[in-house]
């Protein structure tokens, strides 16, 4: 198959990437062998590159624009076993035992965050910290209480109903304590990572776009600048894998999150991760500088290429959070994110599904990536070195969820829906404000129109080039976004985000 992906993922800025250098690696410039190729800088990605690494395998990293310039960078890294999809949803949908091991995994991953942390001595600002959960004003608690019973169930004893104040500048109500989560930033713990892969002898090359990967008794991947990587395993870590074959884009739907980061003074809020129980949720966390903290809210999510109101959602966020925290001064940061939700509240983790045996792919953050990333990393580890793991059937992307079968088909509706878009009649051309796109149509043709900051009109065949929906300008990011499956193009059509792997075709 022929594969290329870029990694800009939007025109907003990230607090995390203002925080921190990206360091330099190279470009491939030439054939080369390795134990494990793995594409994708991301946690995942560098997580599983890294436990390869320190086990002794020749690893080697591709990334085709800087590393953890993805979605990783977008995430508010709240590191937590709480998960969004509650446990009494997973134990409905997984069973009491596959509740558990979800709490386990979740778990495992935040200590072997921990774990990296001291052994590479990274200073990233890692820190245990509370979590709690609360509902919306005036809504019943009894959602509070039946999470309680379920994380009970799932192992997660030491989690307590509180009655006593949670945030110090607002009352949350009762509030469900979760105790000894964690909080970091993801740019300085995963640039040391990489940092630290190249020092165990792996080889992390940026700017090294995948074209095509082949499995086989030894796969190929090639990049589109005709170099090859021969190896014994690849592992596809690029947040909606690049290869899907149908058995995970069906499976998995995009959303787009919001995020706001505010200034207040020091100390001002008590530091811990917050999420509340509205649809869609709100998550808050504190970040520190020198002279300031940054309160992180984010929220506000819709499917991916279904709303272009990204300037009112974070209006809506700034004014959720000045409410909770008057303190709260000017607004520093706003930026989006995508997150891939799972129609059964878990990641993907492990061999592709259809197929070679040495293809492993991990997706399907579902909100909590940070771990997911983590988990993928120890679990890719374990299947690749022939290790038995107790979560790998949990993960396992060939799984079948008969319980599910709601949630299949209320994503396969909307997907289904927006085929619709190809009988609708277009966006007027007239009058197109500079740095702004429009979908129009020419009789049977819809094309996608990106008009620039000089009011230059640039024409590109709206079509999505994984299963031919038609794209959604992003008025946000500035990107063409695919609203069935969550492919992204820039303003010139290349594409940012699987599972497409190929740019707009040009309007011919
Ligand atoms: Fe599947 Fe666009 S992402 S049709």
């Amino acid at each position: 198959m022929n594969l290329s992906l870029n990694s800009s993922a939007g025109a907003t800025t990230p607090y995390w990437s203002q925080t921190a250098a990206t360091p330099t690696f190279p470009s491939l410039k030439e054939n080369t062998e390795t134990d494990v190729c793995v594409v994708g800088a991301g946690i995942a990605g560098l997580t599983t590159a890294y436990l390869l690494a320190v086990e002794g395998k020749k690893v080697t990293v591709l990334e085709d624009g800087k590393i953890v310039s993805g979605e990783t960078q977008r995430t508010t890294a709240h590191i937590t076993n709480a998960l969004d999809d509650r446990y009494y949803e997973l134990e409905r949908l997984h069973g009491e035992f596959g509740s558990k091991l979800a709490a386990s995994s979740h778990t495992a991953a935040i200590n072997e965050i921990e774990r990296i942390v001291k052994q590479e001595k990274i200073a990233c600002d890692f820190e245990r910290v509370d979590g709690y959960l609360f509902v919306p004003p005036d809504q019943s608690t009894d959602v509070l209480e039946k999470e309680l019973a379920a994380a009970h169930r799932a192992g997660l004893k030491d989690i307590k109903l509180q009655t006593t104040a949670a945030l110090n500048t607002y009352d949350l109500g009762v509030t469900l304590h979760f105790p000894h989560q964690a909080q970091f930033n993801p740019l300085h713990y995963l640039f040391a990572v990489a940092k630290s892969i190249e020092k165990q002898g792996g080889r992390v090359y940026q700017g090294t776009h995948v074209s095509s990967v082949e499995g086989d008794k030894q796969a190929t991947v090639t990049t589109k600048d005709g170099h090859t990587v021969r190896a014994d395993s690849v592992v596809i870590a690029t947040n909606a894998p690049i290869n899907d074959n149908f058995a995970i884009y069906t499976r998995q739907a995009p959303y787009r999150t919001y995020v706001v980061g505010l200034k207040i003074p020091k100390g001002a809020v008590r530091k811990a991760l917050y999420w509340d129980t509205a649809d869609p949720y709100h998550y808050m966390r504190i970040a520190h500088e020198e002279d300031h903290d940054v309160l992180i809210v984010g929220g506000e999510d819709h499917k991916t290429g279904q709303a272009t109101d990204g300037g009112l959602r974070f209006s809506r966020l700034e004014t959720w959070a000045r409410t909770r925290v008057p303190q709260a001064q000017e607004l520093l940061y706003s930026w989006s994110g995508q997150v891939m939700e799972p129609i059964d509240g878990l990641a993907f983790i492990g061999r592709n599904p259809l197929d070679a045996e040495n293809i492993f792919i991990a997706t399907g953050d579902s909100g909590n990536g940070i771990t997911h990333g983590t988990i993928a990393g120890m679990l890719l580890r374990d299947l690749i070195l022939d290790r038995k793991n107790p979560w790998q059937d949990l993960y396992d992307p060939s799984r079948v969820n008969v319980r599910s079968a709601k949630e299949f088909l209320k994503e396969s509706a909307n997907v289904a829906t927006e085929l619709l878009e190809w009988v609708k009649p277009g966006e007027s051309e007239d009058q197109m404000q500079p740095d702004s796109g429009r979908v129009v149509r020419r009789g049977l043709k819809r094309i996608a129109i990106y008009c620039d900051t000089k009011g230059a009109k640039h024409e590109l065949s709206a079509v999505c080039r994984h299963k031919g929906c038609i794209v959604a300008w992003n008025p946000t990011e500035k990107t063409w976004d695919c609203p069935c499956h969550g492919s992204r193009y820039e303003t010139d059509g290349t594409v940012i985000n699987g599972p497409s792997s190929a740019d707009l075709s040009a309007n011919t």
